[in-house]
């Protein structure tokens, strides 16, 4: 696949670390829509992107975009419903359709919802039952859900009221990894399933990844890479990522890989 439009002009930006750039504290709490394996606890522990352009070839929810949602983003993934509700978000979504989602409560299934258009049924799919990696796995408001932020749904439209004007610079490809054809220099955050049984939760799970050629492709990438994975991973050196301890469930384990290729190769 080639993508014509994402052009060279990707720069370096140096150090930056104004808190302009990054989602502040408005971004606190990002919540797009639920997500197995979403980074939205750790998003502020990886490198801040040293481009102007983000690359997430593994996009599922794409919490690190959101929190620099001000670069020229990129996003790809190989599942065509995740996509198809980031075009929807990016390229349709109005404040208006926002607003009349139908807030779901608990024991509710959205499959009453017949009305709306695809796209939201998949949304609202995902809204129903945090984390899950699969639309379509649950689709009943659980209590585990409903329980966060005031029904979870209202959560997620006060924040998406205040995405969507934020994100409609953003571009979204589905696409498997593999067959991207565009290497800018720019910020890569490489997230892919889990090299492990979990990492077969999605529909496009680990199963189909050769983690060797993976890592092979990380390192042909120009500009500054952060791959994220489980700390007993060793497809690339990875090292430990500062963990935090998560309520009473105990801490949550992440490894990370980061380098700067630089953009002369
Ligand atoms: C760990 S999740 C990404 C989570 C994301 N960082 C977030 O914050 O929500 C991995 C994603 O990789 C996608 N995926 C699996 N195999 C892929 C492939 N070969 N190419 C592109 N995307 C793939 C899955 O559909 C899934 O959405």
């Amino acid at each position: 696949m080639s993508l014509s439009s994402v052009g060279e002009g990707a720069t370096r930006r140096g150090s930056i670390r104004s808190s302009r750039c990054r989602g502040g504290l408005f971004w606190q709490g990002v919540i797009v829509f639920n997500y197995f394996g979403s980074k939205s606890k750790l998003v502020r522990l990886y490198p801040e992107p040293e481009y102007d352009t983000i690359i997430e070839p593994f996009c599922g929810s794409a919490r690190y975009a959101l929190w620099y949602y001000n670069r020229n983003v990129i996003l790809c993934d190989a599942d065509p419903r995740i996509c198809r509700i980031w075009k929807w978000l990016i390229k349709d979504a109005t404040v208006a359709d926002i607003q009349s989602l139908p807030e779901l409560v608990q024991g509710e299934s959205r499959k009453r919802h017949k009305y709306l258009s695809i796209e939201e049924q998949w949304l609202l799919s995902l809204l129903v039952n945090r984390g899950h990696a699969s639309i379509g796995q649950c689709e009943t408001m659980t209590e585990w859900s409903y329980d966060q932020g005031d029904g979870n749904i209202p959560r997620f439209k006060r924040f998406a009221i205040r995405m969507l004007p934020r994100i409609r610079h953003w571009k979204i490809f589905n696409t498997l990894y593999q067959k991207l054809r565009i290497n800018p220099c720019a910020t890569w955050f490489i997230d892919p399933p889990y090299n492990y049984a979990a990492g077969d939760s999605y529909r496009y799970g680990q199963s189909a990844i050769d983690y060797a050629r993976l890592a092979k492709w990380v390192r042909s990438r120009r500009g500054q890479v952060i791959v994220c994975e489980h700390p007993q991973a060793t497809w690339l050196p990875f090292t430990p990522l500062k963990t935090r301890q998560m309520g009473i469930k105990g801490t949550l384990k992440e490894a990370m890989f980061t380098e700067d290729y630089g953009c002369k190769r």
